[in-house]
C-alpha cells in the first residue's frame, strides 16, 4: 500500500461518492447511505444536490455508480441478517468511508470492528466529525496494513472475541492487496471466528490480469484505479472458486456475477448497467 502509507484511500472516497449519488438520486430503501454526502467536499456535495449536475456525474461514472450501490444494498442486507441471527460481532475489513456502523448498528447488541489503513481511518474520522456524526459506542477502529501486518495479531490485541459467530464484510478490498494478504485474511477468519461465521467479499476475475478487458466496465475501471495510485493487484478464477474456498475451510453459499448482482439488488430502470468484471461471494466458516 505504498500510497496509503501517507495518504488516505482515493478509491474509498470514490465509493463514498457513488453512495452519495445513489442516495440523492434514488433514496431509501434502495440507496440507504444518507451519511455519504456529508463526507464529501462542499463543492461535490453542492453538485450532487443539484439534480442536473448530479445526472451529469452519474452519466460519467455509471457502471461504477450502479455496482457500488448494489454492493451497498448487499452489505446492508448481510449485516442486518447477521444481527437478526444473533451474531455478536461485525468486522468490516478495509472499511473506507463505510457508514454501516453509524446507520444500522449503533443501537444493536453487536460489537463492530472497522479495520483499515490508518491514513484512511484518520480522514474518515475527520470528515465524520466535521459532519457532526459521532462514533457509536460499539464501534472499534483497528488500524492495519494488510500487506505488512498480521490481521490475527492486530485483532487479538483488540476486544475482538475469536470464539464468537462473526459477520465479516470484505468488500472492495481483495483486489488491492497481495495474494499472501488475501490468504492470511481468510486464514484469520477461518481459524479465529466460530463455525458458521460468514464472510462477504468481492473479487476481480483473474483473466482481467492477463489482459481480458472485454468485461463491461473493465477497461475504464482498471485505468482509473491505476491513475489514482491504487492499481488492482489480485484476482480469482471463478471456475476454481468453490475449490479455492473449500481448501481454505469455507463453504460457498452465494455467488453473483455482475448481471446477477444487478438483477438481485437494483430495480430495473432505476440504474444503468453495472460493471461486470467482478464476482460477489458469501461463504461460511466450516
Ligand atoms: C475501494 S476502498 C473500499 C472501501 C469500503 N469497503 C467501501 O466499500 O466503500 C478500499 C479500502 O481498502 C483499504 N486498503 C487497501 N489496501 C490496504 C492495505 N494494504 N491495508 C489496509 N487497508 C487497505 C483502503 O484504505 C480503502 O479503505
Amino acid at each position: 500500500m505504498t500510497r496509503l502509507k501517507t495518504k488516505s484511500s482515493n478509491t474509498a472516497k470514490l465509493t463514498c461518492y457513488q453512495r452519495a449519488l445513489g442516495h440523492a438520486e434514488v433514496g431509501s430503501p434502495i440507496a440507504n447511505d444518507y451519511i455519504a454526502l456529508h463526507l464529501l467536499s462542499p463543492k461535490v456535495r453542492a453538485e450532487i444536490i443539484d439534480a442536473g449536475k448530479r445526472r451529469a456525474h452519474i452519466n460519467r461514472v455509471s457502471p461504477t455508480y450502479s455496482y457500488i450501490n448494489a454492493r451497498n444494498m448487499h452489505m446492508d442486507r448481510m449485516v442486518l441478517e447477521a444481527v437478526e441471527k444473533g451474531f455478536a460481532q461485525i468486522v468490516i475489513l478495509g472499511a473506507g468511508y463505510d457508514t454501516t456502523a453509524h446507520r444500522l448498528l449503533s443501537d444493536r447488541d453487536v460489537q463492530v470492528y472497522e479495520v483499515d489503513a490508518p491514513t484512511s481511518q484518520a480522514d474518515k474520522k475527520k470528515y465524520l466529525a466535521a459532519a457532526g456524526v459521532s462514533a457509536p459506542d460499539n464501534l472499534h477502529y483497528i488500524p492495519i496494513d494488510f500487506n505488512e501486518q498480521s490481521l490475527r495479531d492486530v485483532m487479538l490485541a483488540s476486544p475482538y472475541d475469536p470464539a464468537l459467530k462473526t459477520q465479516f464484510i470484505w468488500e472492495g478490498v481483495t483486489y488491492y492487496i497481495s495474494a499472501e494478504a488475501v490468504d492470511a485474511t481468510l486464514a484469520f477468519i477461518q481459524e479465529s471466528s466460530a463455525t458458521g461465521s460468514i464472510v462477504a467479499f468481492d473479487y476481480i476475475y483473474a483473466d482481467v490480469f492477463s489482459g481480458n478487458l472485454s468485461y463491461y466496465g473493465a477497461e475504464e475501471g482498471v485505468a482509473y484505479v491505476a491513475s489514482v495510485g491504487e492499481p488492482f493487484t489480485y484476482g480469482i478464477e471463478t471456475e476454481t472458486l468453490t475449490e479455492f474456498l473449500e481448501q481454505r475451510g469455507f463453504t460457498l453459499v452465494e455467488h453473483y456475477t455482475g448481471p446477477e448482482f444487478q438483477a438481485r439488488y437494483l430495480p430495473e430502470g432505476r440504474f444503468p448497467r453495472a460493471y461486470e468484471y467482478m464476482g460477489n461471494v458469501v461463504a461460511v466458516v466450516k
